[in-house]
């Protein structure tokens, strides 16, 4: 049977207890199966066809498509129908300032610059201080609006353009969030936020409203141009549960259902799950410095052998190493990481040499990312959201 809306067969807040992984917008845990989520969540697979129509428009496939990263969709298709009928669709994303931003967090920002400068879109960002403060027991407001300084400067370090890019920042911007997310509320019953979220009688109720303020963005874009505008949200796909309460109420509101591309995860160092701020060991953050760097990864867990010895003989796993996939998803070409696997499977490929080639690009990039990062100081009030 077809569920009647986004919310009507969601399993809470818990997601593939059959393969023993969790995924919500606030906890992953575990090995992802992103095929068994597509199903759970009811998306869409990225297909070829989406692909070739999008190389169609744009000209061209960014790599984070082509190597499956982002793998799952909700009416992406509809946007570029609508793009093509002439109408411009809005992009919105966002971070959630609980520490330091890492390589994982970029890889949705990637995307959405890229999509940014081909289809010359507006950009609303939105930095959620209240999430942050309200989700941590021992997060502090002022230990968050530190982040929040923080992680400005990583956005805006990723290039997006000034005039089109607007960092919208909950605490400081509620004025303007408040009228939208009140009819959002409105129409959100705790029963569904409870099946969506998994929120039980302990949480506090700080979260419970706190979805109908992410969900804001989705229409403010309308409100802005004074007609029903479609918007487009690049993310990891744990963002998920927010937009299907949003898509719920989007018709009723007189708004398009905001369209979804989801991305996977880019893994801990570790030997499971999500690369986190929570685990900043575990992690490489774009304002760690080259010692840093090649000190975490050299301690990177790998999908190798125990020994040289049987890594020659027996080769290795790439499908389960957070040094291959990095270097497939931020570093190698396709037809590159296609042949790194290849030589580790059959043996001819040790792990000190991906990670030092790991390590190596990630200093590169780093350094780079660290100069704009530092310019982008003195441009902080070209890019905050004004009313
Ligand atoms: P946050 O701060 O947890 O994450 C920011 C963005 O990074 C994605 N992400 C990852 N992507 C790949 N690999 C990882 N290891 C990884 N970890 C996180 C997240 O999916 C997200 O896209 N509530 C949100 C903030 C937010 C938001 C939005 C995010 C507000 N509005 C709209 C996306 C779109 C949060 O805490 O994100």
């Amino acid at each position: 049977m077809e569920p009647n809306s986004d919310t009507d067969n969601y399993s809470p807040g818990v997601i593939n207890r059959e393969s023993d992984s969790e995924v919500t917008p606030w906890y992953v845990s575990g090995s992802v199966d992103y095929a068994k989520l597509i199903e759970k969540f009811g998306t869409q697979k990225i297909k070829t066809d989406l692909l070739d129509r999008l190389k169609a428009i744009i000209g061209e496939i960014h790599p984070l498509f082509e190597s499956g990263f982002f793998f799952s969709h909700r009416d992406f298709d509809w946007i570029l129908d609508q793009y093509q009928k002439g109408e411009r669709f809005y992009l919105y994303t966002g971070r959630g300032p609980s520490g330091m931003v890492h390589l994982g967090h970029l890889m949705p920002w990637f995307l959405t610059k890229h999509l940014q400068d081909k289809f010359d879109s507006p950009l609303l960002f939105q930095m959620t201080d209240d999430e942050k403060f309200l989700f941590g027991q021992d997060n502090t407001m002022e230990k968050i609006s530190q982040f929040t300084q923080e992680n400005i400067l990583d956005v805006i370090a990723m290039g997006f353009k000034p005039e089109k890019t607007k960092i919208i920042v909950d605490t400081k911007d509620i004025k303007s969030l408040y009228p939208l997310a009140a009819e959002i509320a409105k129409r959100i019953t705790f029963s569904t936020a409870k099946a969506v979220f998994g929120f039980t009688n302990s949480t506090n109720i700080g979260m419970i409203l706190f979805p109908a303020i992410q969900a804001v963005p989705c229409f403010l874009p309308s409100l802005i141009e004074e007609r029903p505008t479609p918007v487009l949200i690049p993310a990891a796909i744990d963002q998920d549960p927010y937009w299907r309460v949003t898509r719920d109420v989007a018709e009723k509101m007189g708004y398009y259902k905001p369209s979804q591309i989801h991305s996977k995860f880019l893994p801990s160092l570790e030997q499971s799950g999500k690369m986190s701020s929570s685990k900043p060991e575990a992690a490489v953050l774009t304002t760690d410095d080259s010692e840093t760097i090649e000190n975490k990864i050299s301690l990177a867990y790998t999908g190798g052998q125990p020994t040289v010895s049987m890594q020659r003989r027996l080769g290795g796993n790439p499908d389960n190493c957070p040094v291959y996939s990095y270097l497939r998803y931020l570093f190698d070409s396709p037809k590159e990481s296609n042949e790194r696997a290849l030589k580790c499977r059959s043996g001819n490929l040790l792990c000190g040499e991906c990670k030092h080639d790991l390590s190596s690009q990630s200093v590169k990039f780093l350094s780079e990312f660290q100069k704009r990062r530092e310019n982008a100081k003195d441009r902080v009030s070209e890019f905050l959201y004004k009313e």
